[in-house]
């Protein structure tokens, strides 16, 4: 086995074409666009058709990254799907966007860290490529958060989108690729964010219904204080391991969830605006979509070339933290 480096060659994306706008959401709960604007930076949001899976979102995600690099589906060796909004609890997602795909030859499996899953994701599925057991592997990052979130509550519904992106890892051909990782789980936390029914502890009944423990509950407060604290400290423990500095990234790719932990992150950092990819505005917080949306959007402005360090991290329920490093080596096009 010969150790090699996993390097993102190609992105893809799905948004729904409906878009919930602040004002729409106050017609329907007691909030307002200012509100919403100033404490989370999302002006609109992107919602589903009721009745739409995250499996028909992640197979058009990866159908276009398939489709830019220019190769087929049976090229693909592993299909990992970060979700905490699978279309049901079983099968996994990975194995519905399978069969969507074609994908002849892959085998699957979703990854389920919350905000954290396409980091994850990304890691573990890097670890194929590194080993040389796999040559294609589609990482996807896909949520239908409307599916589980109560539009009665208004600290949580203003919050959340639905969305999904995707890359190809593939072996690289240079220094470019995955640097390292740093993540971290804490149990403790998972009072704070969580969606109590539907599982083994509490199977959905008339009585899990009625409680509403099918929607997400959050603590708002006491996420935003741990994802600001823990994105940093992730962030700078990866960078040190490397013998970096925030002076060596050039961009900072990470979850969505609110401007302010972005820019709380940023400053603490040291990390100039140009150095921070935004687009929570247009999206809202996809959960596990956030990161490549946000990456596919660096890679349409032309925002990184050959060499860049790109710096993802992400911070969710769990709760689950994570931070990626990866020197980019551009995306390829055709056979290669
Ligand atoms: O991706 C998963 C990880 N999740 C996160 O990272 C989320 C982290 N947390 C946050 O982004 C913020 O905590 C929220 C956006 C959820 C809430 O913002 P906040 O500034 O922390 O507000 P708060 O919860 O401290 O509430 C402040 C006030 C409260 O009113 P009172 O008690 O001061 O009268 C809330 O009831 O704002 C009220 N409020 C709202 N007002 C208008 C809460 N939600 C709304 C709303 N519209 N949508």
């Amino acid at each position: 086995m010969t150790f090699r480096r996993a390097a993102i060659t190609s992105v893809g994306r799905f948004l729904p074409e409906k878009v919930l706008s602040n004002k729409e959401l106050a017609k329907m709960v007691d909030t307002s666009d200012e509100w919403i604007l100033a404490r989370t930076g999302i002006r609109e949001r992107r919602i589903v058709e009721k009745g739409t899976g995250t499996s028909e979102l992640a197979a058009k995600a990866a159908q276009e990254a398939l489709d830019r690099r220019g190769i087929s589906a049976d090229d693909v060796d592993l299909i990992i799907v970060g979700t905490v909004t699978p279309d049901m609890m079983f099968p996994a997602t990975a194995c519905l966007v399978q069969d969507k795909i074609n994908a002849s030859r892959a085998w699957g499996f979703d990854l389920s860290a919350a905000c954290c899953g396409f980091v994850y994701s990304l890691s573990v599925g890097s670890q194929f490529i590194a080993s040389g057991m796999h040559d294609r592997v589609l990482v996807i990052g896909a949520d239908v958060m409307s599916s589980i979130v109560d539009y009665r509550d208004r600290a949580t519904c203003v919050i959340f989108g639905d969305g999904a992106g995707a890359v190809l890892l593939e072996a690289s051909e240079d220094d470019a690729g995955l640097i390292g990782f740093e993540h971290k789980i804490e149990g403790a936390g998972g009072k704070f964010l969580n969606m109590p029914g539907g599982g083994s502890r509490h199977p959905a009944s008339n009585e899990t219904v009625q409680k509403g423990m099918h929607y997400v509950h959050q603590e708002g407060r006491q996420v935003f204080k741990y994802a600001v604290r823990r994105t940093y400290e992730t962030t700078t423990k990866l960078l040190d391991r490397f013998d970096m500095t925030p002076d060596d990234v050039t961009l900072l790719i990470a979850h969505q969830a609110n401007v302010r932990i972005l820019d709380a992150t940023a400053q603490r950092l040291g990390l100039p605006p140009e150095k921070v990819i935004k687009n929570i505005h247009k999206f809202g917080n996809t959960t596990g979509a956030t990161i490549p949306l946000a990456l596919y959007d660096a890679v349409e402005e032309n925002r990184l070339d050959k060499g860049d360090v790109v710096l993802f991290s992400s911070v969710g329920a769990g709760f689950t933290a994570g931070a990626s490093l990866f020197r980019w080596g551009g995306l390829r096009n055709g056979d290669g």
